[in-house]
């Protein structure tokens, strides 16, 4: 039987570059659940379509082709074989797929493409409701949380190296407002799932955090780990 590790937890916690790390370390598969919401907002954006309709983002969602390319410290994700590694980082497409992560439609048919991308393979899943409603059943859950103020300046951090110019301030807000729609949603909330581990990440470096897990992960005695 395949193994299932789930990670979620709110933006900017660390969960991508813990995720990768994790997937890396077990040899595990790993699927950034982020980034299919990501490509379904980008589609939406890339169509001009102002308020899309369940029939609209069902046949989006549905048609999705995403390939991800996983390397030891950077990941290509390619939607119709273009890659849109950058352009899905932007922050118009963060609030979007945030709004349109809020619609049952969306999340219907992204938790189904999650399931089939497991397809009997050992996974690393990082996402929001990776381990309250994909994967109820996932052997190891973890919640990766960090206080909104570190998590702007990891934010900020990175945007900066890239070459933006938004403030520390508005990155922070932009990370509360996000909080706010995904814990706020009526369909699968952000929320720890009641058996994930909660790592709270603030004072502590990726190292720790991965060190952390692995400890957890020898508890279950996964085969071949
Ligand atoms: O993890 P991220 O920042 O790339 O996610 C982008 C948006 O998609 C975020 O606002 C929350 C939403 N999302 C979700 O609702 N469920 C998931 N499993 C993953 C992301």
């Amino acid at each position: 039987m395949n193994s299932v590790i789930t990670i979620d937890g709110p933006s900017g916690a660390g969960k991508s570059t813990v995720s990768r790390r994790l997937a890396n370390v077990l040899e595990f598969r790993y699927i950034d659940s982020g980034a299919l919401y990501r490509i379904a907002a980008l589609e939406v954006m890339d169509r001009h379509i102002e308020e899309p309709s369940d029939e609209i983002l069902a046949e989006i969602c549905r048609n999705l082709d995403v390939v991800f390319s996983n390397g030891k410290e950077q990941n290509r994700i390619f939607s119709h074989n273009k890659d849109v590694t950058e352009m899905i980082r932007s922050p118009e497409i963060s609030m979007l797929a945030s709004q349109l992560s809020a619609r049952p439609v969306t999340r219907e048919c992204l938790t189904s493409l999650q399931r089939g991308m497991a397809d009997n393979m050992n996974i690393v899943l990082e996402g929001r409701d990776a381990g309250t409603v994909v994967f109820p059943d996932a052997l190891v859950k973890f919640f990766l949380d960090a206080s909104p103020e570190e998590r702007g300046k990891r934010r900020f951090k990175e945007l900066s190296l890239k070459g933006s110019s938004v403030s520390l301030e508005q990155v922070t807000q932009e990370i509360i407002k996000r909080d706010q729609n995904d814990t706020s949603r009526q369909f699968a909330p952000l929320r720890p799932a009641a058996d994930a581990l909660i790592i709270d990440s603030t004072t502590m470096s990726i190292d720790e955090v991965v060190d952390r897990m692995i400890q957890e992960i020898k508890l279950k005695k996964i085969e071949g780990v």
